[in-house]
């Protein structure tokens, strides 16, 4: 069956995975991808699928009415998976404002299009963030889908309050909305302010490793490409009005981490450094799968140890992908191709 699927936030990090895999699994499937080119969105990153008849890009902003409801007319889609958000913890510490128009305001106006154009599916790529954290001292803990939304950054508290939007569509306008909760990504295109690209980045620069507070907050890591897969299987088997939880049971004290880079890439410990904790830091995040798997065969594919391996060679491989964000370079990609278009 042939379907037209809006993706927004598909030039950034897990959004660009996600259309990848698409067109990879559903060849008759067309993609149209709206994104703002934000600093975090890189065009660079689409560019094997700008050519492919069954690609189209929008650069476009969700939070822009008009503009959003055109591009609806025009495609007329059938499923709608919105990642478009700012999703950088620090950056909502420093400047919230972004975060409530793009996360809050933004899923609401694609909510809006989707009501009044008709949808399949609204799907809406949240995060564990929004239960908050866990206690160290309680490794018996796990976030489910009944954990009680209890935020801690204005970009949780952003994503929170977008998914109690979207449940209320469902409840309120009875639009067919699902809901993913995933933990966090690693893998491929993962922009250089994010722990592990970060840390790759700077130590092949032989640069200072910064490590909040004493490293000993837990993160729960998924392979981006696991996530692309829980995705896929929500948007076509998921229950409409349920939450999913993703996550792949691999919690990872920060400093592991960056000790494990250091030892992958040959580079020293004392490239490490503490600095200063995040304020409001969450200490532990860790998904319960049990609802995706038991009802639609989700497991996680990579293990840690070979997903971490791969992701490494792949910023090895592709530096000129990452030293052009580091440079500010790739902003000028979009000019340099499209502007006169
Ligand atoms: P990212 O920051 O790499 O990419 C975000 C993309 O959205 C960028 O391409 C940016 O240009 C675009 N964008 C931002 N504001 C926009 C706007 N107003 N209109 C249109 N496009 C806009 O983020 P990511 O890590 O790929 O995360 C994608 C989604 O997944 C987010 O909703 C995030 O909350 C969620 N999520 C991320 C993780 C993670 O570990 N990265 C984990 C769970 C959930
Ligand atoms: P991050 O990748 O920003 O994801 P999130 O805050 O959404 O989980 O950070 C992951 C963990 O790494 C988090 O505990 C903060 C920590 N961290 C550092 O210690 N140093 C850094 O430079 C960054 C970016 C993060």
């Amino acid at each position: 069956m042939n379907r037209k699927i809006i993706v927004t936030g598909g030039a950034g990090f897990i959004g660009a995975n996600f259309i990848f895999h698409m067109l990879s699994a559903y060849p008759e499937y067309e993609i149209i991808c709206i994104d703002a080119l934000t600093y975090a969105g890189n065009l660079s990153t689409l560019k094997d699928v700008m050519e492919n008849p069954k690609f189209k890009f929008y650069k476009a902003d969700i939070a822009d009415r008009e503009k959003i409801y055109e591009i609806f007319e025009n495609e007329k889609p059938d499923v709608v998976v919105n990642f478009a958000a700012e999703s950088h913890v620090d950056r909502s510490i420093e400047d919230p404002e972004i975060f409530l128009r793009t996360n809050i305001l933004g899923t609401a106006v694609l909510m809006d299009a989707c009501r009044k154009y008709g949808i399949e599916r609204y799907h809406q790529v949240s995060t564990d963030e929004v239960y908050g954290d866990l206690p160290l001292d309680r490794p018996d803990l796990f976030f489910t889908e009944e954990t009680p939304i209890h935020t801690s950054s204005p970009y949780s508290s952003s994503k929170a309050s977008a998914d109690l939007l979207v449940l209320a569509y469902h409840r309120t306008y009875g639009l067919p909305v699902t809901i993913s909760r995933c933990s966090n990504n690693y893998g491929p295109y993962h922009f250089p302010e994010k722990l592990i690209p970060l840390m790759i980045a700077n130590a092949l620069n032989d640069k200072p490793l910064p490590v909040y507070g004493e490293g000993l907050n837990v993160r729960d890591w998924l392979y981006v490409e696991d996530h692309c897969r829980a995705i896929d299987l929500i948007i076509h088997n998921g229950k409409v009005g349920e939450v999913y939880n993703v996550g792949g049971h691999n919690e990872m004290k920060n400093i592991d981490i960056v000790k494990l880079i250091c030892k992958e890439l040959g580079k020293p410990e004392s490239l490490i450094t503490y600095v200063t904790d995040r304020k409001g830091h969450d200490m532990r995040y860790a998904i319960d799968p049990t609802k995706i798997h038991n009802e639609l065969g989700w497991l996680p594919e990579t293990k840690f140890a070979d997903g971490i391996k791969k992701t490494i060679k792949w910023y090895l491989d592709n530096r000129e992908w990452w030293e052009e964000i580091i440079s500010g370079e790739y902003r000028n990609y979009y000019e340099k191709m499209y502007g006169n278009r």
